[in-house]
């Protein structure tokens, strides 16, 4: 099974394989990777999913389309590496894929 690699803002990482035909974001839900919250389930409506992808692999994913541009605009912090965990299928080409996982600042007045 291909093995992702997710990392965090402090520098930690989690190697976690993950069953070719999960998105990255499966991977990541079905073992508690903390920053990805994937509120929509996958349905590119939310962005709690973005990632940052390591340089080198930006080439060997498809392009994020125009609706995943879009609601990349809307992520926190978007960069050009950004993209959407649930629209990264699992593959054995993908085997190493790293991504970085965006920090958050939520502000909440509601406490
Ligand atoms: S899980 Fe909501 S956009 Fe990816």
């Amino acid at each position: 099974m291909p093995k992702i690699i997710y990392k965090d803002n402090q520098g930690n990482s989690k190697t976690i394989e993950v069953e070719n035909g999960l998105s990255v974001m499966e991977g990541a839900i079905q073992n508690d990777v903390s920053g990805i919250d994937a509120d929509c389930g996958g349905s590119m409506a939310c962005a709690t999913c973005h990632v940052y992808v390591e340089e080198k692999w930006l080439d060997k994913i498809p392009k994020a389309e125009d609706a995943e541009e879009d609601m990349i605009d809307m992520a926190f912090e978007p960069k050009k590496n950004s993209r959407l965990s649930c629209q990264i299928i699992v593959s054995d080409e993908l085997d190493g894929l790293t991504v970085n996982i965006p920090s958050k600042m939520v502000l909440s007045f509601m406490e």
